[in-house]
Formats: structure tokens, sequence, C-alpha cells
């Protein structure tokens, strides 16, 4: 099991981290335990904002309105149709198991003699990555040096964008090709079709258009791939552990870490995300679109910021006249445990109490 914590300073939450630990009657043994925090700048390890991308869930977010970023219910939710009309597959309990009838029961009239205990609960995916945040910079300065081996601090910002396919302030490179735009008021409402089909603006290869292709998939371009997209979406939530190894709000204030050493400390993302069907939401991100080469057209490009690259990998970054490629790319970030669980509703947990 695992129990999440949050709270709005250290010493409120350690207050109530005691509080727990302190009911001896919980049954519980603590295992193993994890800290972590956010930024106000809501910055990452590398340097970048981390906050910006979310899918709209219908009837839930607002506004309430249906754009290309809108998600039905039960692709994050237990008990509601997901992108294909269908209700997600949910784990449930024998009728005479629940006799105070707290849980609703199976829906349809398949299975009659069984409750549904994930309804309105969700698959909750937790990852601890560490992040090599001396070897990602090392790496972006080492394509940038000159015949004297000093690095080009603006080509090495405009590399890492390339990677991340958005700015440090989180402006997507699609909308603001040339630097970065913090005013930019929605950094989230765009395509990529009609300005940046090429990638020349953000590569094909970038984390935020492998992981969220929008509209450019090159197997059904436009509405097919919108489509395709918002069925592969995820709810994410980060939190960093490990300290800064540099302040992370100098790269958006035009300061780059040139000559970067690695301290030998462990830091990187507490990486959380909810969907109703972990194999068709986080492991095809994961798998089908961070760490296939082949994605999209490409052909030895894996995601430069999470796969699982061994050091024979490439980076295209499109360009005019040729292309930019970056070789033998390394890997910067790797997984240090983890775990599938379910995020039960707040009726599910009181059945769970209640169980005698
Ligand atoms: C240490 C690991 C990671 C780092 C440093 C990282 C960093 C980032 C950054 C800077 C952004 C852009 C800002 C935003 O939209 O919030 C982003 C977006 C995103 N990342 Fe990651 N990420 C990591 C791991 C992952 C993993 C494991 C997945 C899923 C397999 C993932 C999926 C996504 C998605 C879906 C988006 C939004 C794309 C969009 O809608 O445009 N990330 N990430």
């Amino acid at each position: 099991m695992i129990v999440l914590l949050h709270g709005p300073s250290p010493e409120r939450l350690d207050a109530y981290r005691q509080q727990l630990l302190s009911q001896a009657d919980s049954g519980l043994t603590l295992v193993r335990e994890e800290t972590g925090f956010r930024l106000p700048s809501f910055k990452e390890h590398f340097g970048f904002n981390d906050s910006v991308s979310q899918p709209d869930i219908e009837g839930l977010s607002k506004p309430r309105r249906h754009t290309q970023n809108t998600v039905a219910i039960g692709e994050v939710l237990l008990g509601y149709p997901d992108g294909y009309g269908i209700l997600p597959i949910t784990p449930v309990v024998p009728n005479p198991a629940d006799p105070e009838s707290l849980l609703p029961p199976f829906p349809g009239t398949e299975l009659p003699d069984v409750k549904d205990f994930g309804h309105n609960g969700s698959f909750l995916v937790y990852r601890k990555l560490a992040q090599d945040v001396a070897g990602f910079w090392r790496y972006i300065a080492a394509q940038t040096v000159d015949d004297q081996g000093t690095p080009d601090p603006e080509a090495m910002a405009l590399i890492a964008a390339k990677f991340v396919g958005r700015w440090p302030s989180g402006t997507p490179l699609t909308l603001a090709p040339e630097q970065d735009n913090p005013q930019l008021p929605d950094k989230n409402a765009f395509a990529y079709l009609a300005e940046d089909a090429d990638g020349r603006r953000c590569p094909m290869g970038a984390h935020i258009r492998r992981t969220h292709p929008r509209d450019s998939l090159l197997d059904a371009p436009g509405e097919g791939s919108v489509t395709t997209s918002s069925r592969h979406r995820i709810l994410r939530r980060g939190s960093l552990f490990g300290d800064p190894l540099f302040p992370l709000d100098d790269i958006e204030a035009g300061k780059l870490p040139l000559d970067i050493e690695d301290d030998g400390q462990l830091r990187g993302l507490h990486f959380f995300c909810l969907n109703a069907d972990i194999g068709r939401q986080f492991e095809f991100v994961q798998q089908t679109w961070a760490n296939d080469p082949s994605f999209n057209g490409l052909y030895d490009n894996k995601d430069p910021l999470i796969g699982d690259n061994d050091g024979t990998g490439t980076m295209t970054i499109p360009r005019c006249p040729v292309r930019q490629r970056l070789l033998n790319l390394p890997r910067f970030v790797a997984m240090r445990g983890g775990g599938y669980f379910l995020l039960p509703s707040l009726k599910s947990l009181r059945f769970l109490a209640n169980a005698p």
C-alpha cells in the first residue's frame, strides 16, 4: 500500500505524518518512506517548468467546453464511459462482503452478484525517476563547443528546449520558436500541423511531442491523430526529491550551467499519474511513444529525456538547410522504484474501514 501525504508546509506535513504513525492500532507497518517537494516555479531538476499540460476532463474541467484537449471521464475515473464509450475494467467484491450496501452495484446486468469497488476510483502509477542532471547538461554543452572547447550558452538553451519541446518557462517551441516567451497567455493551446508539421520548431522526437502528439501522428494526421492521442492521455503530478544541483531558475534567466559536476547525490522526480487503463495509457506512452526509436517516422530516436537510451541513439533536430543530428545519446532518467496502485474512492475507503 502507498499512502500519499501532502501539506502546505514541511511542518504541517510532519505533524500529520506523526499523527498517522502514532496510531498504534492502525495495523500498518511502515516499510519505506520517501519525501518530496515542489518549487514555487514548478521547475524539475533539469530546470524546466513541469506543470503545464493536463487533459481537460469532460464535464469536470473548467471551462466546460469540448476542445481537442478534452477526454472522457472514463479515461481517468472508473465507472464512466471512456474514450471508446465503454466502461473501464473495475475491481469488484462479492455482494455479501458489503452488507451495508456502501458500494454501487456492478453496472449493467451481466454480474448481479458483485459490487463495483473501483467506482469513482482510478489507477495510480508511481515511479521514482532519478535524473542525471550533470550528465544532461554536460552532454548538451559538448554539442555546442567551439574549436577552443568553449560551449555556447544560447545554443545549449535551444538544444535543451528541443529535447523538451518547451522553453524553461513552459512556453512551447511551436508557439515561440525563436526564444522563450514567459508571458504567453495560454501555453497549452496549440497543435502541430498548422505551423510545425515538419518539426522545425518542436522536433518530432521531443519529449512533449512524443508523449502527446496532438494532431501530428503521421498515420492519421489531423483529427484522426487527435482522437488517437486522446486515448493515451494521463493526469500527471510530480514532486522532486534531492537538492537541486544548480539554481533551477537560472536557465530561464539565461544563465546556463556550463561547467556542472555531479555531486554524487540522488535527485529526480517522484512521477505520479492517474489513468483508468494503465496498459493503454501510461504504459503505451512510455513504451510505444517514448521508448520506440521508430516513433512517428523516426528510425533511431528515443525520447531524449525519459527514453531508455544506451549511448547509441540519436536526437534529430530538423533545421534548414540541414537537420542537426546529436549522436550517442546517453540515458538521463533511470527508474529507482515504483508500482501500480488502485486509488479508491472515498466510498470504497469507507467500505474498507467498515470491513470486519
Ligand atoms: C524525470 C522524468 C521526467 C521529466 C524531467 C519530465 C519533464 C517534463 C516537462 C518539462 C514537460 C513539459 C511541461 C508540461 O507540459 O507539464 C513534460 C510534459 C509531459 N510529460 Fe514528462 N517528464 C518526465 C517523465 C515523464 C514520464 C515518465 C511520462 C510518461 C510516460 C511523461 C509524460 C509527459 C506528458 C504526457 C507530458 C505532457 C505533454 C503535452 O501534453 O504536451 N513524462 N514532462
